[in-house]
């Protein structure tokens, strides 16, 4: 089978959060209704939307803030579920979501390497395998052995992106994380991710940055207004994306 991920008809909602306009005393005397009036509300973050990547296929998904994009891969990574329709994912997903998402702050940069290892997947003896190329990608150094709370956070987007592409991905998910790296890291992901797009990997990238697309991407996934406004070649979604915001 061919397909990688296939989203049919998927609505994702999140609670909707209202400020207490009239104060904490009206909330209280008024608290059956509010209560009704918070279950009611809803806020639609997607609004029914199906797209299917193939295996091999390497994909940006862009967009303004606040348009969907995390919750899209947040649902491929299994970590959302949707409200309503479905969510279709076949190979092994590795996710770097958030900054230190899955990694704990009082170990050490190596144990976090085995620790993340193991949560993605793969045996211990994989991941020692493993080990001294992801700390050699990472450029840490000594660091490595120093707790990650003291990392700042390019340090840890070294060590989050070193363990994911270095474990063999199949379908390698990265939301914006190379935004905080510095140029001479971001250009070595780039380069690791276009070599695993050589090897068929596929690749699901949220980024705003319109080089790194064009650097990857082959199709754009364009979200506005919880729908896909545009889903084509980066050749055609970019520039009309880029137009949008006026530059
Ligand atoms: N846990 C949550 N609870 C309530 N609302 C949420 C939650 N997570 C996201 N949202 C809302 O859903 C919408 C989509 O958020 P999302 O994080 O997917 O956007 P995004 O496209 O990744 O934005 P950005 O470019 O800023 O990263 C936003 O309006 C956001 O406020
Ligand atoms: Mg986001």
């Amino acid at each position: 089978m061919s397909i990688a991920v296939q989203f049919s008809n998927v609505s994702k909602h999140y609670p909707y959060y209202h400020h207490l306009s009239g104060g904490l005393k009206h909330f209280l005397f008024n608290f059956p209704k509010y209560l009704r009036e918070i279950r009611k509300q809803k806020f639609t973050a997607l609004e029914s939307i199906s797209f299917t990547i193939k295996k091999g296929e390497s994909v940006a998904i862009i967009g303004k803030n606040g348009s969907g994009k995390s919750t899209t891969l947040g649902m491929i990574a299994g970590v959302l579920k949707p409200n309503n329709g479905d969510v279709m994912v076949n190979g092994r997903v590795s996710p770097l979501l958030e900054l230190g998402g899955g990694f704990h702050p009082e170990l050490t940069g190596a144990e976090n390497i085995r620790l993340n290892g193991v949560l993605l997947g793969l045996s211990r003896k994989q991941v020692a395998e493993k080990f001294e190329q992801i700390v050699a990608f990472s450029e840490l150094g000594q660091f490595i052995d120093h707790p990650i709370r003291t990392y700042s956070s390019g340090m840890m987007a070294r060590l989050a992106f070193s363990v994911v592409a270095n474990l063999n991905p199949e379908i390698l998910l990265i939301d914006e994380i190379l935004a905080v790296g510095d140029a001479g890291f971001q250009k070595k992901c780039l380069e690791k991710m276009k070599s695993y797009k050589t090897q068929g990997v596929t690749i699901i990238l949220v980024t705003h940055s319109a080089h790194d697309v064009q650097f990857l991407c082959d199709r754009c996934i364009w979200i506005d207004n919880h729908k896909i406004r545009a889903d084509g070649p980066t050749s055609e979604v970019l520039p009309e994306y880029t137009k949008f915001f006026g530059s």
